[in-house]
């Protein structure tokens, strides 16, 4: 069986408990996503499946034979960043920058899916603009933790991404 990994295929022959997570850090080299809790609660680990963000330690590598994953090394270049990546960088969304690639990962499938959706995104405190408002923001990303306490430069990054 092999997973798609940024646009690459990457086989897997492992231990069949192995989760998504230690697959990508361990077996692929892809480091960028981070282990913070290790049990679905911080969101450090968040990378793209399908487009649909997911804890990838909740998640065995084997449940994703021939899906796209999308991890923080396949949004961006060093050169060329993603407009989440550039934006948290302009607004200091970080600080150690642990939590970041899960954030960004998540900022990403979260403005997909109201890009998506409109009509349910847009609540009564949107007046009918088709955008989300910073509370909404921290609302839909509150599955990413940030023990630094960023959370208003990361929403102020978002924000701009979406004007
Ligand atoms: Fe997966 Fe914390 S490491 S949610």
């Amino acid at each position: 069986m092999a997973l798609i990994i940024n646009g690459r295929e990457y086989a897997f022959e492992g231990d069949p408990r192995t989760t998504l997570l230690d697959f990508l850090r361990r077996d692929c080299d892809l480091t960028g996503t981070k282990k913070g809790c290790d049990h679905g609660q911080c969101g450090a680990c968040t990378v793209l499946v399908n487009g649909q963000r997911i804890n990838s330690c909740l998640t065995l590598a084997v449940m994703h034979d021939g899906e796209s994953v999308t991890t923080i090394e396949g949004l961006g270049t060093i050169d060329d960043l993603h407009p989440l990546q550039a934006a948290f960088v302009k607004h200091d969304g970080y600080q150690c920058g642990y939590c970041t690639p899960g954030q960004i990962c998540s900022a990403k499938a979260m403005l997909e899916e109201a890009a998506n959706n409109w009509p349910s995104f847009v609540s009564e405190n949107l007046s009918g603009e088709t955008r989300l408002t910073p509370d909404e923001i921290r609302e839909r990303m509150s599955g990413n933790l940030c023990r630094c306490g960023a959370y208003s430069n990361i929403v102020d990054a978002i924000v701009e991404v979406m004007e």
